[in-house]
């Protein structure tokens, strides 16, 4: 099966920090089918060849185990082509299709690695020059709008030339190994289904931390936030993850009505919930490994008196059966004391204690996303100390856990998030893409926290890099009487 792959913002930063690696790691897996083409496009005056040493330049900053040797790259390199183009210029458009005209590929994959200020003239244009064809998948990145009337009105300009069926929008954190690992082990076990539920989940968190600041980014990031580029994708979709039901199918569109369907059943918000159980934050200088860094007001790019948060911790409900009453707990944010991705899901004490357990310790299930990816199950056992137990009228008990670390099982060398989704384009399988209908009701609940930030004076609170985030967040949870894991 030949395909091609235009490659919309083939020098930009996506192309070159994520998805030339994971096409090179699946053209060494030999997972690329034969006979396709990568089209690298951008406003530069390139050469093929040129293109090609460019793209060459990227794998000195991989892993050595990643990067190609001389051989294998030119092999590599012979997929590799570049169109220049101004994607605001329909002649261009014009000289695309002549191009991938000359060869009918089974497969056209139009991945848009652009500005989203771009994505409707591009649809309209592909459109206009025949390229909407039922060969044609439309790979659409992440911001897909700004606020719900702007993915709206993107979802429709592309709705106009291609089927849903033919769009891939892109949530990286649905490729990684560790998420699909996270649907395993609800609808590929039975084990904790009957206790995944109101009656035994006291409360469950969801933490996306990273140590790293905005790196290159900072006017994307100033204009953007922490709760656009984390909460209303990534964290959402693992949201959706953990409290969806079990899908009839692991077809797309079985596993897509479900996730859907949590999002709908998220608890609406009100003016007093908007001020209890959001938390926003800004890093200010602070100290990570060792090393002092910057405060995110003095990074290139960023704004000198910005409002933008770089941190969000909230607390949310699934209004519905299953979980009426459980509170989630998200939280992400830039500079924080580690990258650590992990759900922590606290189970109920036992209804009625008989032995000595340290204070608020209780079952705990730890989904490790990463950087390590296992699963931590802790127990209460009767510990070591057994001459004073022995002794002692109430046996005390100690925190113990079950480990299972995936790196060690599977080994590392796993497909990575890209890589995995590229190819899923390629083959024509949505599982792991978000529906339109999803994408809309994730902003439309993001909504109203954006307009409380717009008209709050206060805006977001200042911690420093390298801590949890703003006290707050802690304080917001301890109101119901938890803590965030790293804290008990
Ligand atoms: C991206 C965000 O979607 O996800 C970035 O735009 C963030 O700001 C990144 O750093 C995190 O992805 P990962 O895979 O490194 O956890």
């Amino acid at each position: 099966m030949s395909f091609d792959l235009v490659l919309f913002g083939g020098t930009g930063d996506l192309a070159w920090r994520k998805l030339m690696p994971a096409l090179f790691q699946a053209f060494r897996h030999g997972s690329l089918p034969e006979g396709g083409r990568i089209l690298g496009v951008g406003r530069d005056d390139l050469s093929d060849d040129a293109y090609r040493a460019l793209i060459q330049s990227r794998f000195d900053h991989v892993d050595l185990a990643k990067r190609p040797s001389p051989d294998e790259f030119a092999r590599f390199a012979a997929l590799l082509h570049f169109v220049r183009m101004d994607l605001s210029q329909p002649a261009d458009y014009t000289r695309l299709a002549a191009a991938l005209n000359t060869r009918q590929a089974d497969t056209l994959v139009m991945y848009l690695a652009t500005a989203p200020a771009l994505f409707t003239t591009v649809c309209e244009q592909i459109a206009a020059v025949g390229l909407n064809q039922p060969r044609t998948r439309l790979v659409l990145e992440k911001p897909l709008g700004h606020d719900l009337a702007s993915n709206r009105a993107i979802n429709a300009a592309v709705c106009r030339v291609l089927d849903e069926r033919q769009v891939f929008r892109i949530d990286h954190y649905l490729g990684k190994p560790s998420v699909q690992n996270l649907f395993a082990l609800r609808f590929g076990n039975a084990l904790f289904e009957p206790l995944w539920r109101r009656e035994h989940i006291a409360n469950i968190q969801i933490t996306i931390a990273e140590d790293l600041g905005v790196e290159k980014r900072g006017a994307f990031y100033d204009s953007t936030g922490a709760l656009r580029d984390m909460v209303q994708n990534h964290a959402l979709q693992l949201l959706c993850a953990i409290g969806m039901e079990p899908p009839i199918n692991a077809h797309a569109d079985a596993i897509r009505d479900e996730k859907l369907k949590v999002l709908r059943s998220l608890k609406a918000w009100t003016p007093q919930s908007l001020a209890q159980d959001v938390i926003r934050g800004q890093y200010t200088a602070g100290t990570l490994g060792g090393a002092a860094v910057p405060g995110y007001r003095d990074e290139p790019g960023v704004q000198p008196q910005t409002a933008t948060e770089t941190f969000v911790a909230l607390r949310t409900e699934i209004a519905n059966w299953r979980w009426a009453g459980v509170p989630f707990y998200l939280r992400t944010g830039k500079r924080l004391a580690g990258r650590d991705a992990r759900i922590v899901v606290n189970f109920r004490a036992t209804p009625h204690a008989i032995f000595n357990a340290p204070n608020g310790a209780v079952n705990r299930l730890v989904i490790h996303l990463q950087p390590k990816d296992g699963l931590e199950l802790h127990l209460l056992a009767q510990g070591a100390d057994t001459r004073r137990n022995h002794q002692a009228r109430v046996q005390s008990l100690s925190p113990v856990q079950l480990d299972l670390d995936f790196d060690t099982r599977f080994g590392v060398e796993r497909v990575g998030a890209y890589e995995r989704l590229l190819l899923d384009v390629i083959d024509g399988r949505l599982n792991l893409f978000v529906r339109s209908d999803e994408q809309e009701e994730a902003w439309r609940w993001v909504g109203p926290i954006l307009d409380a930030w717009h008209a709050d004076p206060n805006g977001p609170r200042p911690y420093a890099a390298g801590s949890w985030g703003p006290s707050a967040s802690s304080a917001m949870i301890a109101r119901d009487g938890y803590c965030w894991s790293e804290e008990c």
